[in-house]
């Protein structure tokens, strides 16, 4: 999928990798579709970025992923690329892991990308293709405590990109997953309950967004499978 002319929804767009990512992609001549629930920071990407749009949206309330897509196709016609980007971090040990927290990072990591998948994947169809990207975490490939929470949410949002990379390729959608480690955004600040964890035998420089936004590009050119962002010393490697 070659990004001159795609037009690219990126969630969690107002921060972090999700704004790298919206970067990139208009930087490659994708029309870009901004989700987020911080209004005046994907307003003020818009206003860096021409042509792309901003699409205020809570991804924990169905009917507001729903919009987006509608929103997408009623302004542009059309939907090419879907990164499912945010996220949000639950990094306490088991014992203490609230129920309410835990639904709030699954509605979060595995509902809002499965139902923007289910929204995405019709017109999809009708054009003869798209890309899906789903952000996953290198912490959903080791046993990591303190995140077993926010793990079992990327271990499930990975199971899902899986099985639709494999349902959806006869139709021309390919299904990807990038699996970043320790990144230098918000995400350690924003965590629904805990604090960062270290899972490697020293500090962990932590990547800049731009590295992972470079990944998500790449793979949704390429089509390959998944990304992994292992670092030296820390998170997979
Ligand atoms: N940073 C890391 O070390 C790291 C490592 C591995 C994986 N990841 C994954 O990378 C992805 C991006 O995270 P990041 O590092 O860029 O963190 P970030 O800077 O905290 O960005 C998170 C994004 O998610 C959005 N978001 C949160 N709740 C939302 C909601 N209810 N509705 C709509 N958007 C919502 C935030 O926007 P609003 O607050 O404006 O809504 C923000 O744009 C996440 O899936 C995360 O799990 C990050």
């Amino acid at each position: 999928m070659e990004l001159d002319g795609a037009v690219v929804i990126v969630t969690g767009a107002s921060s972090g990798i999700g704004a790298a990512t919206a970067r990139l992609a208009a930087g490659r001549g994708a029309t870009v579709v901004l989700a987020a629930r911080r209004v005046e920071r994907i307003q003020s990407l818009v206003n860096e970025l021409p042509g792309a749009l901003a699409v205020p949206t809570d991804l924990r309330d169905p009917a507001q992923i729903v919009r987006l897509v509608d929103t997408t196709l009623h302004r542009f016609g059309r939907v090419d690329v879907l990164v499912n980007n945010a996220g949000q971090g639950l990094h306490v040990p088991l014992e203490q892991v609230r129920l309410d927290d835990l639904q709030a990072i699954t509605e979060l990591n595995v509902y809002a990308p499965l139902l923007a998948m289910q929204a995405v994947i019709p017109p999809m169809r009708r054009q003869g293709g798209g890309a899906i990207v789903n952000v996953s975490s290198m912490t959903s490939r080791m046993v990591l405590p303190g995140a077993g929470a926010y793990s079992a949410t990327k271990s499930a949002l990975n199971m899902l990109s899986q099985v639709a990379r494999r349902e959806l390729a006869p139709d021309g959608i390919v299904v990807s997953l990038v699996y970043p480690s320790v990144t230098a955004t918000e995400f350690h600040q924003s965590l629904r309950a805990g604090a960062r964890v270290g899972g490697g035998a020293g500090p962990v420089q932590p990547q800049p967004a731009k590295r992972v936004a470079e990944a998500i590009i790449d793979v949704i050119r390429s089509g390959a499978e998944e990304s992994l962002l292992g670092q030296e010393g820390g998170w997979g490697r």
